[in-house]
């Protein structure tokens, strides 16, 4: 399908480095490239290459990977090896509600987001305006800001103004267990919740609070990823790794209904 205006698309060179462009069919200043005419992306399909200057790069429309690579970074952002896991374990997909807290740079509600348009929606609670204000622009930057809605407060006390039940609940703060109090009656029985915390104690604090509250499959995981080096007669693991970000904390909601 060729480019359509005001599609969010990059451009890769040769050496794997991206330049963002904003479709339009006339001429566009992209940073670093210069002008284009944007007529040309009339013709071209994804993985097609258009030469600029004399040097060729590849079109293509981004994925949940590259958007979450091209954030405007504040705050410390949950990044694709544990926003992928949240995914799963959240069972997050088109359709759903979700309520989040700790808007950050948008890095997991870019994630969230992706995952739930076009049908659903994701409501986020977040204590600093610049914050939200950051996170805003990147996802309206890729058109996700249709799916998004947020209100600042302080998620241990603020009212959740959502007419709905959610089906996930996830919160990036560095004490959940004292939000659940104000946030589980907004999520539906049946429905997954998700702690994001950097430190052993947090987690700790967090499965007992779940397991006290009756949550069912209440556990917690670490998740390291590393790279592999591979060159022509030589394969090996890269030496840089990130070894910790954070600790993944997951749980179902009972009803507490018996029949
Ligand atoms: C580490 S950042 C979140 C990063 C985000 N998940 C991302 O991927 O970009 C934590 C955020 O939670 C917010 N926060 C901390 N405590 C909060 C609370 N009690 N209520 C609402 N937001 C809170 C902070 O202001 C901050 O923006």
């Amino acid at each position: 399908m060729a480019f359509l205006e005001n599609e969010t698309i990059y451009l890769e060179d040769s050496n794997g480095k991206r330049s963002w462009v904003k479709v339009a069919y006339g001429m566009i200043k992209v940073p670093s490239l210069g002008a284009i005419d944007g007529s040309r992306f009339k013709d071209l399909e994804e993985g097609d290459i258009i030469t600029i200057v004399g040097r060729e790069y590849t079109v293509f429309r981004p994925g949940v990977l590259e958007l979450m690579e091209s954030l405007d970074r504040g705050a410390q952002v949950i990044i694709p090896k544990d926003a992928a896991t949240i995914l799963l374990h959240c069972d997050v997909k088109c359709g759903d509600k979700v309520i989040e807290v700790g808007a950050g740079s948008g890095g997991l509600t870019t994630a969230l987001l992706h995952a739930v348009a076009p049908e659903g929606h994701v409501h986020t609670l977040e204590l600093k305006l610049e914050n939200a204000q950051r996170a805003q622009r990147n996802v309206a930057r890729v058109g996700l800001d249709r799916h998004w809605s947020f209100a600042i407060g302080d998620a241990r006390e603020m009212p959740v103004e959502v007419e709905w039940q959610a089906d996930v609940l996830t919160m990036d703060m560095p004490d959940p267990w004292l939000a659940l109090d104000n946030l589980e009656k907004h999520l539906r029985p049946g429905g997954r919740v998700c702690a994001y915390v950097p430190n052993m104690n947090q987690a700790e604090a967090i499965v007992t609070a779940l397991r006290e509250r009756g949550y069912s499959n209440v556990r917690a995981m670490e998740n390291m990823q590393r790279a592999l080096e591979v060159h022509p007669g030589g394969v090996r693991p890269s030496f840089d790794m990130l070894g910790h970000t954070a600790y993944l904390v997951f749980a179902r909601k009972r009803s507490g209904n018996k029949v």
